[in-house]
């Protein structure tokens, strides 16, 4: 067995775990990342775009990534379809705010370049297997290395960035599921293909037929997706039959069409953990949160959660002040529950529930236009999706 001290542990090199080590090495605080998967794996996963221009701002302002403004692609607005007609939601008129398209992967390969450039602890292939003596003062990651021997990591802070299937959240809620949580009756059928962009700007189309968002990742690969059964096989469909499924669902739309060379179903959730916090270990990202994926906060929300803990460790390890990191689950709780509403709202009011009513399908179309038609109401969902204001940044 093989023991590592460090001042802060971190489980999970995503985006929360990686900007985190990177946050804390500006303040001189080391820490040691680890993950289960290869580096190959986590640069090449294809995960959603969307940052927010806050999410943006801090990347770029910390070195954590320089290409975001370079290869990622500034939004200024989004259009809401439904009913046959188009309706722009222009951010930049209404918040004075954009959004930036730079898929997450892009993003870790950043992070990862540059945290391994500064000489960050930073090991690919350890499973943590579980988090002990949370209360003391130096808790523990009990983990296994790349070749399958034992490591454990000694610390003056753990920190679960583990994901969705976080093994730090039994130490923080004394469960591996203990959450608030909901289930979808749908899911997304995603797509990647080589084609040129077929709009502007993304279209999140709400049709009788279903939801469908047409987005991008490059002047030659889109991404788009479709809802569908959760439980829908992803190689069921021929490319021509998922083609005839996407057009029908954005109507006013020609869709360029393209070779499909990758297809998932993704499910949806809406969780959050019920503690972010147990003495001296706490979850961040995934793994205290998910979302359903039509509000793209996801990695937005792990870049608020990051910032909230990252001053509350500085004050904790630096200072030996404590008030900042009991302060830390309400402060992040705020912002979680407002993108757990905001993601909650966009799913429910764009997607065709299968049991959906003649009632339920009219009275969604009024909540669509609700918004659309008032600019309380477009300035509602523009605030939302461009990002509240974030801990530390104007
Ligand atoms: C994506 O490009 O993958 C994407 C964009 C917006 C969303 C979700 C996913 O709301």
């Amino acid at each position: 067995m093989s023991t590592i001290r460090t001042r802060v542990a971190i489980i999970g090199a995503g985006p929360a775990g990686l900007l985190l080590s990177h946050l804390l090495g500006i303040a001189g605080i080391e820490s040691v990342v680890i993950d289960q998967r290869s580096r190959e794996e986590i640069e090449t996963t294809i995960r959603a775009g969307i940052l927010e221009q806050g999410t943006v701002e801090v990347l770029d302002s910390s070195g954590a990534s320089s290409r975001v403004r370079t290869v990622g692609n500034r939004h200024d607005g989004i259009e809401l379809r439904f009913a046959g007609a188009g309706h722009r939601i222009d951010f930049a008129d209404l918040v004075g705010r954009g959004v930036w398209l730079y898929p997450q992967h892009e993003a870790l390969k950043d992070l990862i370049a540059v945290r391994l450039a500064k000489g960050q602890d930073l090991r690919f292939g350890v499973t943590a297997v579980r988090v002990e003596d949370a209360a003391s003062d130096r808790p523990r990651v009990i983990a296994t290395d790349a070749d399958g021997a034992p490591l454990e990591i000694e610390a003056e802070f753990v920190v679960g960035a583990d994901g969705s299937r976080s093994v730090a959240r039994e130490a923080v809620t004394g469960s591996s599921t203990g959450g608030y949580f909901r289930e979808y009756p749908f899911a997304w059928f995603g797509i990647l293909c080589e084609a040129p962009p077929s709009a502007e700007e993304l279209i999140y189309s709400n049709s009788p037929g279903g939801f469908a968002l047409i987005s991008q990742r490059s002047a030659t690969v889109q991404r788009m997706y479709f809802q569908c059964d959760p439980n829908a096989d992803p190689n069921a469909l021929s490319e021509e039959q998922l083609w005839e499924e996407l057009q029908k669902r954005v109507p006013g739309t020609t869709l360029k069409e393209g070779p499909i060379f990758q297809r998932d179903v993704l499910r949806f959730r809406s969780f959050v953990a019920h503690e972010l916090l147990n003495g001296r270990v706490a979850l961040i990202g995934d793994a205290a949160h998910t979302v359903p994926p039509t509000g793209a906060k996801g990695m937005n929300l792990a870049v608020a959660d990051v910032l909230v803990l990252e001053r509350a460790l500085r004050a904790l390890l630096l200072d030996n002040d404590d008030r900042l990191i009991e302060a830390f689950p309400e402060k992040a709780l705020h912002r979680i529950w407002k993108a757990q509403h905001f993601s909650w709202w966009m799913t429910n009011m764009l997607h065709v529930a299968p049991d959906a009513s003649d009632f339920d399908r009219l009275r969604q179309l009024g909540e669509l236009r609700s918004v659309v038609e008032s600019e309380a109401g477009r300035r509602f969902l523009a605030e939302a999706y461009t990002g509240w204001p974030l801990e530390g940044l104007a």
